[in-house]
């Protein structure tokens, strides 16, 4: 009789397959350009998280340092740009192609989160630059969480924003993509709507044509 060993025994064995994650075939109609820009937010995810390791490796100030970290940070801020532009065409692809359907409403749900989710990352990002601007809007958008009963996240705090934005908000965007793409991977890619059927003008349906 299946037990929860046995349940969690088969679903990783799915999971963690060579077929899972190193699929041999794509179908026809995912091999166009729109289908790779999931894949190249994914990429900047990398390119983001590698180049924050870096900075963060060397402290809050290193950017300043010299030579080699002004060009870490330029990569981070860089990266960054490129993640919200394709996430942006990405989810205009699903939305367009309506990639919920077939069972895949999870993964979309997950990519919706993804998205909400990234948004106080870079925020957070942009407050410990320190500069003036990023004074302004801290104090800006502190009065309007107070407004909202979220006193506790101090966005004055440059430790507080400094550990959201390099630990907690990082780790559960990464997790959240994580299971996005593990779900595409056992779900796999959308087919496209079906053709609609051929019009049919008036004296056709009438039988003078
Ligand atoms: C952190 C950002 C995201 C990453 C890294 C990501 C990554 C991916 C990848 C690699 C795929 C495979 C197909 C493809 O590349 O087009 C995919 C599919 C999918 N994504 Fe995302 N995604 C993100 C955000 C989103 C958002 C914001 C939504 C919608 C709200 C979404 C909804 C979906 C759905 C429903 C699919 C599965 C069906 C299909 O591919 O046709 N994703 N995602």
């Amino acid at each position: 009789m299946a037990n929860w060993t046995v349940a969690t025994k088969r679903m990783a064995a799915t999971v963690l397959s060579a077929d899972t994650w190193l699929p041999t075939e794509l179908p026809e109609y995912a091999q166009g350009f729109m289908y790779m820009l999931g894949s190249l937010t994914a990429s900047s995810f990398v390119v983001l998280i590698l180049s924050g390791v870096l900075l963060a490796m060397n402290g809050p100030a290193s950017w300043s340092y010299n030579g080699a970290m002004h060009f870490v940070a330029a990569t981070h801020f860089w990266a960054v740009q490129a993640f919200f532009f394709f996430m942006m065409l990405h989810l205009w692809r699903v939305f367009f192609t309506g990639a919920w359907r077939g069972g895949r409403g999870l993964t979309w749900l997950l990519g919706a989160v993804a998205f909400l989710v990234a948004i106080p990352t870079a925020f957070t990002g942009f407050l410990i630059n320190g500069d003036l601007y990023s004074q302004w809007n801290a104090v800006q958008a502190k009065d309007g969480l107070n407004a909202l009963g979220l006193g506790w996240v101090n966005l004055t705090n440059a430790g507080q924003m400094y550990g959201m934005h390099v630990v907690v908000l990082p780790l559960t965007l990464a997790a959240i993509v994580g299971l996005h793409i593990t779900l595409v991977r056992l779900k796999s890619v959308v087919p496209p709507y079906p053709e609609p059927a051929p019009a049919v003008s008036l004296q056709e349906r009438r039988g003078d044509a």
